[in-house]
């Protein structure tokens, strides 16, 4: 039973227990933005690639130890204020019968090569197809809660593909380079397009809704591929499908961050997918990116991953600089505008979560 002491202390301290990624979605005042690195587990670390050598890509994410493991290295490393689980947007696709490989990239043995495959398509089921991602992420998230001991512990982030990007990589065009095929499909077979995207906008749902009951802080879309599209063409064919996959995630409580690759035309579209948080990548300045989207939303990013091979000091005044640009605005996290490229010095990246740590800097906030 809760004493007098504790429900005094609840009623002044309101959410300091939560993650400080958790309390920046939310708005609140805190003393700086939190901080991580897309793709912050991975080939940049000396420790990844020594399990590589012993187990292949899919080993790692089908093996709940490994992934937990691999997923707490840069924790450990680099020390960001949020762990992103170890997966890939393609696993969900094998529940709906895609047979997926890595070589690193991904390899589709059977991608979607006529109108029936589309017609055949079932959703996948994310506890029967995935549920080795649910077990990292409820491992993942009993390491935090040990390892900040009486601390508050750091964010755990879910992830999966946006429909669109999804199709981009199931429709027949190996090797990947351009994805006009899903532009493409879209104009010739408008109802195949659709029947398609619905398919994988409900297995999507599943797998969020499902790590979101594991333990997921927040769950993170990527959209690497939206940028392609005009920006009428991204409203009408893919923000629906993002649109219906950010509601029913609110209406079940989780936070959606929205990640679009290439976005720089399409700022006013990610903000009407109604996501609580909009990943802003690197040619977009993150100040146009407020202008657009206003105070009541988070924004996310946007350091381009080139910039980590800058020297050091100069990384720290990026990051200076970028702070300044925000002026204390509460709603924001400190990343980059992609993944952190894999030959990135490690040194770089320490670099680039410390300098966030060191806060706005300026005490009076101007
Ligand atoms: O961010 C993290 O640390 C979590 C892990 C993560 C991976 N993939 C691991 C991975 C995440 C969040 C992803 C997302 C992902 N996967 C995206 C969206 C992000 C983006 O970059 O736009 C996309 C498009 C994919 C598909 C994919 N998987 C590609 C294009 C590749 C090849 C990447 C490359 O650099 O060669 C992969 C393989 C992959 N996914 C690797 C990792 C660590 C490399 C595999 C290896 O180590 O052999």
């Amino acid at each position: 039973m809760a004493g007098p002491s504790a429900s005094a202390s609840h009623l002044t301290s309101q959410t300091t227990d939560q993650p400080l990624l958790v309390r920046a979605l939310a708005g609140e005042q805190i003393p700086r933005p939190p901080v991580w690195l897309m793709r912050q587990a991975g080939r940049y670390l000396s420790e990844y690639r020594e399990l590589k050598g012993r187990h292949s890509f899919l080993e790692l994410c089908r093996s709940p130890e490994l992934a937990t493991e691999v997923t707490m290295q840069p924790i450990r490393i680099i020390d960001p204020d949020a762990a992103i689980i170890f997966a890939d947007i393609l696993l969900p696709a094998a529940g709906m019968g895609f047979e997926i490989d890595f070589a690193p990239g991904p390899k589709i043995a059977n991608p979607i090569r006529t109108r029936d495959d589309i017609l055949r398509l079932r959703p996948a089921d994310a506890v029967k197809s995935t549920g080795f991602v649910l077990a990292a992420i409820r491992q993942v998230r009993a390491e935090l809660v040990r390892l900040a001991g009486n601390e508050t512990r750091k964010a755990l982030l879910g992830f999966a593909g946006a429909p669109f990007t999804m199709a981009c990589y199931l429709l027949d065009q190996q090797p990947f380079k351009h994805f006009e095929r899903t532009p493409m499909l879209a104009a010739e077979d408008p109802d195949a397009f659709h029947r398609f995207l619905q398919v994988l906008t409900e297995t999507t749902i599943d797998y969020l809704v499902a790590q979101h009951e594991s333990g997921a802080d927040a769950l993170q879309l990527f959209e690497s591929w939206g940028g392609i599209l005009p920006e009428e063409d991204y409203r009408r064919y893919a923000l629906p499908y993002v649109r219906r996959i950010v509601e029913a995630l609110e209406a079940r409580g989780a936070r959606i961050i929205f990640y679009v690759n290439g976005s720089s035309h399409l700022v006013s579209a990610m903000r009407d997918s109604g996501a609580h948080c909009l990943s802003i990548d690197s040619r977009t300045p993150m100040d146009r990116a407020e202008d657009i989207v206003g105070p009541d939303v988070a924004l996310q990013g946007n350091i381009d991953p080139v910039h980590l091979y800058r020297p050091t000091a100069e990384i720290s005044s990026e990051v200076e600089s970028l702070f300044g640009k925000l002026r204390r605005r509460s709603r924001f996290i400190l990343n980059l505008g992609h993944g952190i490229l894999q030959t990135t010095p490690r040194e770089s990246a320490i670099a680039f979560v410390a300098a966030a740590k060191r806060g706005w800097g300026d005490p009076q906030g101007t």
